[in-house]
């Protein structure tokens, strides 16, 4: 499903991406997306999990709604269909948190993940009813909600304790930091439409008694406290740190010391971009199996029609010649560069495509080139 956003990704993380919402009506089109795909969706969770739930003014527990048989010796687990349904039309909302393996949910989140640079975790919600699912709350993550199927209604309050993070859920705070009394936004999200809301703005989705799915896609950038912790983790490395501080007299100066090394060890720009390096190549993406083109020994070349695209979020690196995909950093030659480049630009580019496009690449080099970064997981073949 092809996402079209109409602002550019830098004009997004300059003017919204942590600061304030932003609404794109008919981002994407629905037309061809029904109840068979979002019920396939949820059949294929584990309902045992925690990321999958029913909330009807709470958690509803799974004792009500899952039961456990013997499978010919195995301890299986199922829905209690009529429970469910009954729960649905009584207004309960179904969840999916953490999707995994769903191509058309891992296709939103990659398109959101290449626009943000971040990280992505998807979930889902399908309700009937006017039941609200969780009241006004806020989320400890960045969210792009993208409507479906139906229509919900967002009511939205600025945030009362800005940028909350996952230790600081909104039940446990509202007390303190209450949901102001004044919405700043009350629309209808409608099939298609996305609403990119940063973490820590109250919100309150309503379904409208009708049918309703929706997939949130959570983004998680570093924050700065992760950088400090990563520097932190550096510590040992330097003398100042490692010595014993028994009393403030004794102290005083190792910790000044200590907070001048980690101030300017902090400010250094060769030092963050360490740091974000190695924050992408922790991230992992879904990509697509194909063992019958890159586990078949005999098959030593990629097909014309084959298709591929980088299996990264962040290629910016490209400047620096490098790229950074699950877990393994390549330097890239000038072919290597150019022939990244090109599928950067056209994701989803055939091979037979970027023959054409690159005539001053030898064409079998070019095809052991894809075929190795394939291999790799740097690139995938897309289906
Ligand atoms: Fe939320």
């Amino acid at each position: 499903m092809d996402v079209n956003l109409e602002i550019s990704s830098e004009d997004f993380k300059r003017n919204f991406f942590g600061k304030k919402p932003l609404l794109m009506r008919g981002a994407c089109c629905t037309e061809d997306f029904s109840w068979h795909d979002a019920n396939g969706i949820f059949a294929r969770r584990d309902v045992m999990a925690n990321d999958f739930k029913l909330s009807s003014d709470g958690i509803i527990p799974k004792s009500r709604y899952v039961e456990s048989y013997w499978d010919i010796g195995e301890l299986r687990h199922r829905l209690i269909r009529p429970a469910v349904y009954d729960a649905l039309r009584d207004g309960a909302t179904l969840i999916a948190n953490k999707i995994k393996n769903e191509p058309i949910v891992e296709s939103l989140a990659r398109q959101i993940g290449r626009f943000t640079g971040c990280q992505v975790v998807s979930s889902a919600y399908a309700a009937f009813g006017t039941r609200d699912s969780f009241r006004a709350h806020w989320d400890t993550r960045d969210v792009f909600a993208f409507q479906l199927i139906g229509r919900k209604r967002w009511i939205v309050y600025e945030p009362s304790l800005p940028d909350p993070i996952y230790t600081q859920q909104s039940k446990d705070y509202e007390q303190i930091y209450p949901c102001p009394e004044k919405p700043c936004m009350d629309f209808v999200l409608e099939a298609g439409d996305l609403f990119y809301l940063p973490r820590g703005w109250w919100h309150n989705p309503l379904p409208l008694g009708e049918p309703t799915f929706h997939v949130s896609l959570g983004v998680f950038p570093p924050l700065a406290m992760d950088y400090l912790a990563w520097a932190v983790g550096r510590a040992p490395s330097f003398a100042a740190l490692r010595k014993a501080i028994p009393d403030w007299e004794q102290g005083q100066i190792p910790i000044a010391t200590m907070a001048r090394h980690i101030a300017d060890f902090l400010c250094s720009p060769e030092n963050y971009h360490q740091f974000r390096d190695e924050h992408r190549a922790a991230m992992r993406l879904d990509s697509p199996l194909a063992i019958d083109i890159l586990g078949d020994p005999s098959g030593v070349n990629m097909l014309d029609e084959q298709r591929v695209q980088i299996s990264s979020n962040n290629l910016d690196d490209l400047e620096k010649n490098y790229v950074i995909a699950n877990g393994t950093k390549v330097k890239l030659d000038g072919t290597g560069l150019a022939t990244i480049r090109l599928i950067a630009q056209m994701p989803g580019i055939s091979v037979g495509k970027l023959l054409e496009r690159l005539p001053g690449i030898d064409p079998l080099k070019l095809r052991v080139l894809v075929a190795d970064l394939c291999r790799q997981d740097v690139l995938e073949v897309v289906e």
